[in-house]
């Protein structure tokens, strides 16, 4: 990523200006890949979709929807891999699911989340794991979690030409520093220390920075101020765009759902009716019929009964 890509948040005290007002809403170009350049291009020209996948078949699904950016999202330790926070989940596991995605996003842009403890530890292993993640499992950017204190490590990524998106506020890999999932910024004091972490990681180069529970008028000064589109997930409505896990999109995961969740389908329930009929009817015989099977001529059954 060269200079031009830098984004300038200095704007930080400009009056506030309605966002709505200032977005003019396009169909997506269904075609060609979605770049970086393009979704730093579309702060106030269109909001941004982003959704979680973690596997080839929700990739295909997703990008077929037409939403610009896939995350693969460090969730993949609670909602795929059934562990009780992000803590656990490593480089193996991300870079085999990033991989899958990327095999099924022919359009958008695949961002790989890098897990709790593979960033923190120095500049050095952070860009050896962001670089893995674009080699070895075809990312086109990646993500980390935090503000100022990682600001070192987003810069020596972008310098190498590694596009990063930033996350601020609920940030799940240091929740036990903050006492658990909860919005963090309801002070005056917290709300500044994120506005200026937006800053400090805007400034190092970061192409989109997600603001997750997120008091909406902190959001919005944030979104207003800076150059740098903001991923919103209960972050409110004036975010340049939004992101949501796609299980909890579909209805796929209900073990805890966050308020600011919307549910677009119940899919569990139509999975689990499908199984329980499948498992029905496997029990009393009617599954496999005889469509399902494969034949042998009745001449050459008879030569066996023969031998
Ligand atoms: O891991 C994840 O799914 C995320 C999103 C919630 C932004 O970080």
């Amino acid at each position: 990523m060269n200079s031009a890509f830098r984004p300038d948040f200095s704007g930080i005290n400009l009056p506030g200006r309605r966002y709505a007002a200032r977005v003019e809403r396009r169909e997506p170009k269904m075609s060609k890949k979605v770049t970086v350049p393009e979704i730093m291009a579309s702060k106030g020209q269109r909001r941004v979709s982003e959704l979680t996948a973690y596997d080839y078949p929700t990739a295909l699904w997703a990008d077929k929807s037409g939403v610009d950016m896939l995350l693969v999202g460090d969730s993949l330790a609670m909602v795929v891999l059934g562990m009780e926070d992000t803590l656990s989940v490593g480089m193996t596991e991300m870079l085999h699911h990033t991989l899958a995605v990327s095999r099924g996003a022919k359009r958008a842009l695949v961002i790989g989340d890098m897990p709790f403890m593979s960033y923190q530890a120095s500049v050095e292993q952070a860009l050896i794991n962001a670089g893995r993640f674009m080699k070895e499992a075809r990312a086109s950017a990646v993500k980390l979690e935090g503000g100022a204190r990682v600001v070192p490590q987003v810069r020596a990524m972008v310098e190498a030409g590694i596009p990063v998106q930033g996350h601020l506020g609920l940030t799940p890999q240091s929740a036990a520093q903050f006492g658990g999932f909860k919005v963090q910024e309801k002070t005056a004091e917290a709300a500044k220390v994120l506005i200026d972490d937006a800053q400090a990681l805007a400034d190092a180069g970061c192409f989109s920075i997600v603001l997750e529970a997120v008091p909406s008028s902190i959001a919005e000064m944030i979104t207003e101020a800076g150059p740098v589109p903001t991923i919103g997930i209960g972050a409110g409505a004036s975010c340049d765009g939004q992101v949501l896990v796609i299980h909890d999109v579909l209805g796929l995961f209900d073990r805890f759902v966050p308020r600011f969740v919307k549910r677009y389908a119940k899919l569990d329930e139509i999975i689990i009716e499908a199984l329980a009929k499948y498992k029905e009817e496997a029990e009393q015989g009617i599954f496999p019929g005889p469509e399902h099977g494969f034949m042998i001529g009745e001449k050459e059954v008879e030569k066996l009964g023969k031998s």
